[in-house]
């Protein structure tokens, strides 16, 4: 007997209705806001993440499921959508045909994490990048359409923001932040000790340690102006947006590419995972991947999370009319009645077990359809069908005719 491998999962029928129906609303919400799907593979060379998603996160450390392929190369499979959005944007030249591209994905990513609940390691990614402006509109932009997708699927959120400032603002910052964690080494985590020098700001997210930084560096207090100025004007316009936000300063995000804005999706249903999704402004990306100066701004969300703890609503699609039919001649007209049917567009089933007619009825009951067609030996010497209306329990004859069954249904 095969398992599925630890850390991936299969989504089965009860659970993929909840899955088509996320997505359903996806699509929606990206269409009102004017964002163009993009479809990437599942595979890119290891140095786009190593240059992108950065050399000293986790995700490029640890997690990454890379490859020597046949002929030499080494590939991973993606951890994440946002550095193969600005390969295929450069590669295709997308920003010289539209200075301001919107797009979203919804995509399987593969980080190697331990297993727990909400965390595998190939999950779904709904994603928005949102390439070609510098305004702080387009974070409010961004943060508005992840906030109404999660309010409208029920979820109780809010948004926790930070701001990471310029390459400038952040080497001041992490100047000032090495010594304060210098000073207080003994008192952290083995991870933490070694964050100090190669990726000092993952310290402050850090779990077991954010105790014990409460009087951390604020590094609000290292933004110059037009940081500064960014980061006030885009709480001003949640505000006004009636965006639940919390500015926090140890948001810090695990993704080597952001500057200025950075915010994550928060629900306390979820427990220790509690980010069901996160992102910001990534303005030197485009340039630190060789192409041209382009600012741009995006989130992504854990599909797995959302379904988790999303409001639940009506569960399967009920059928319109299921047909019984008893002996062999009966199975066969009523598999042809079937197919006509379908060809009509009609949702319709039958019995392919020959199974009793009160077992048959107890299926169709179950599949909560809306008609039954019952056809028996009896039935077919009349040229006549039963019609029941499970919904009011009346049943009546009918004449043996598509037309009639149709207008019936109709
Ligand atoms: P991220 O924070 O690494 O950001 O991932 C976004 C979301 O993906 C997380 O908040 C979480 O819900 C989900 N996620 C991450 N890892 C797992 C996992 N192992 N199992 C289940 N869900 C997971 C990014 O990936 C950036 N690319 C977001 C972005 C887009 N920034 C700018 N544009």
């Amino acid at each position: 007997m095969f398992e599925c491998v630890k850390g991936t999962k299969d989504i089965l029928p009860e659970e993929s209705f909840y899955w088509q129906s996320l997505e359903r609303k996806i699509r929606e919400i990206c269409s009102i806001y004017n964002y163009e799907e993009v479809r990437i593979p599942t595979f890119e060379r290891t140095e786009l993440f190593n240059k992108s998603t950065g050399e000293e996160t986790e995700i490029v450390q640890k997690q990454m499921y890379t490859f020597i392929d046949k002929g030499g190369r080494s590939l991973t499979l993606k951890p994440e959508g946002t550095p193969s959005v600005v390969r295929a944007v450069l590669q295709y030249s997308l920003h010289k045909k539209s200075m301001h591209n919107k797009f979203y994905y919804i995509e399987r990513m593969f980080r190697q994490e331990k297993p727990q609940k909400g965390r595998f390691r190939e999950f779904t990614q709904f994603g928005i990048e949102n390439i070609g402006s510098g305004s702080y509109f387009i974070d409010g932009e961004v943060i508005s359409l992840g906030y109404n997708l999660l309010k409208n699927l029920g979820i109780d959120i809010y948004v926790r923001l930070n701001s990471l400032g310029c390459d400038e603002d952040r080497k001041k910052y992490i100047e000032k932040l090495k010594i304060y964690l210098n000073d207080r080494k003994n008192e952290l985590c083995s991870d933490c000790k070694e964050r100090i020098e190669r990726n000092p700001l993952r310290v402050l997210d850090c779990k077991i340690d954010s105790g014990n930084l409460k009087d951390v560096p604020d590094i609000k207090e290292f933004l110059c102006g037009g940081c500064l100025e960014h980061l006030e004007k885009l709480m001003e316009i949640l505000k006004s947006m009636n965006i639940f936000f919390e500015l926090d300063r140890k948001l810090v995000r695990g993704l080597d590419y952001y500057t200025r804005t950075v915010f994550e999706f928060t629900s306390s249903s979820l427990g220790a995972q509690d980010a069901i999704g996160g992102g910001g402004r990534y303005d030197n990306l485009f340039k630190n991947m060789g192409g041209p100066d382009i600012p741009a701004c995006g989130f992504a969300m854990g599909m797995e999370r959302i379904i988790l703890i999303m409001k639940k609503e009506e569960k399967k699609e009920p059928l319109l009319l299921y047909i019984c039919t008893i002996g062999e001649e009966a199975e066969r007209i009523g598999f042809l009645i079937l197919d006509e049917l379908r060809k009509e567009g009609i949702r319709c089933e039958k019995d392919f077990l020959k199974r009793t007619l009160k077992a048959q009825m107890r299926e169709a009951e179950k599949m909560k359809s809306k008609y039954v067609l019952i056809i028996g030996e009896e039935e077919i010497k009349k040229g006549r069908l039963i019609f029941k209306d499970m919904g009011t329990g009346e049943q009546e004859e009918i004449t043996f005719s598509k037309e009639e069954i149709i207008r019936r249904l109709k």
